[in-house]
């Protein structure tokens, strides 16, 4: 479908749901597929946050919404003299096809997120919460519509009206979604800040300007999991107990997830002259050490077996993939065995000690990697 049609489709008029269906291109279609390891729309309980008391933190939280509110990145994501214009038939296929796919679904996560943050301050009561999420879902929209202005360069769009609306959404307790989305803000700023210091040094490799414009957007990506370390510290009940047990659970699925996905882009990872696992390992670690100031406990990144579980869930998906490629009852059977054998690594790297962290007394931190 051409970027017309799908303007078109966009502000003529309200379009029914069968035009809505008609209107689906092939990224859209590829953005909604939920998998294991897709991006994916959340919900949760409203008013259970609405109820947050940001006063356990109020001098750290006042000072970060005000930087927040001074909006530093008001005229960042706009295309200026930097953007180079690349045409898309000079990239290799198999790098034009892992590039619009790590575009789509960044642009998917973004724009998750900023359904999530606009609901909580539509549905919400609470002053402090309502600003804060106001904030955060401005940020989104624009990562997620910068994304998309890129992708229109190569003749595709994502209708996100239509996104939001068809993905499945699945629903979180609170508790859940601060961990979960504090550890997606902060991995998502070590990713980003990690690829932008290593094309700083090695300019030939950039090969789309969207990289530039990495070091403003992850500051705003830091921010955000600053709000809901703020969040996570202003209950200290969530950094205890049994708590403890889901905190290391995230880390883990959120750690599997990233190295087992971006495996799966060995030419974007190549033409950047990034070795994957070296490049995974040092975003690990630089999260890990962020997350020190809210999580009560860090996973033992030092330690062998852990490596080797990532890797071998790596290699479990592959054949996953092999088998889900292959359908029919063979190709059934062979994803509930794969999907059976990743359950049990998963287990098997839980069980490795994590390593406990003594929370610090004030937790801002500043961006400076
Ligand atoms: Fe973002
Ligand atoms: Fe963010």
């Amino acid at each position: 479908m051409s970027n017309q049609a799908l303007k078109a489709n966009l502000h003529d008029h309200e379009p029914s749901i069968e035009e809505k269906l008609a209107a689906v291109n092939d990224t859209t279609r590829s953005a909604m597929v939920s998998t294991m390891l897709a991006p994916r729309f959340y919900t949760t309980d409203f008013d259970e946050m609405d109820r947050i008391n940001v006063e356990p933190v109020r001098a750290e939280w006042d000072a970060l919404i005000a930087q927040m509110r001074s909006d530093p990145n008001r005229g960042h994501f706009r295309r200026n003299a930097d953007w180079d214009n690349i045409d898309i038939n000079d990239l290799e296929p198999a790098l034009r096809e892992e590039l619009t796919d790590f575009l789509v679904s960044s642009l998917t996560s973004e724009f998750s997120g900023c359904v999530l943050y606009k609901e909580m301050k539509r549905r919400g009561t609470n002053k402090e919460i309502c600003e804060l999420f106001g904030y955060m879902s401005r940020d989104e929209s624009r990562h997620a519509s910068f994304i998309n202005d890129a992708l229109k360069d190569f003749g595709i769009g994502v209708n996100m009206g239509f996104l939001a609306k068809a993905k499945k959404y699945t629903y979180f307790k609170p508790k859940f979604i601060y961990y979960a989305t504090y550890l997606s803000e902060k991995i998502g700023y070590a990713r980003y800040i990690t690829i932008f210091r290593h094309l700083e040094k090695n300019p030939d490799r950039r090969f789309h300007p969207i990289f530039k414009w990495f070091k403003e957007w992850c500051n705003d990506e830091f921010s955000h999991g600053e709000a809901f370390s703020l969040i996570i510290r202003s209950d200290e009940r969530l950094m205890q107990g049994v708590n403890k047990l889901w905190i290391k659970f995230f880390l883990l699925a959120v750690f599997a997830t990233m190295y087992v996905r971006d495996h799966m882009r060995p030419a974007f990872h190549a033409a950047m002259g990034v070795n994957i696992d070296d490049y995974d390992m040092r975003v690990f670690r630089l999260t890990s050490e962020i997350s020190r100031q809210c999580f009560p406990l860090v996973l033992d990144l030092d330690n062998p077996a852990l490596c080797e579980g990532f890797r071998r869930m790596e290699r479990i998906n592959q054949r996953m993939m092999a088998a889900k490629q292959r359908g029919g009852v063979m190709g059934a059977v062979g994803k509930a065995f794969w999907g059976a054998a990743a359950g049990v690594n998963f287990l098997r790297m839980y069980m490795i000690p994590a390593k406990t962290n003594a929370i610090p007394a004030t937790s801002r931190l500043q961006p400076v990697w």
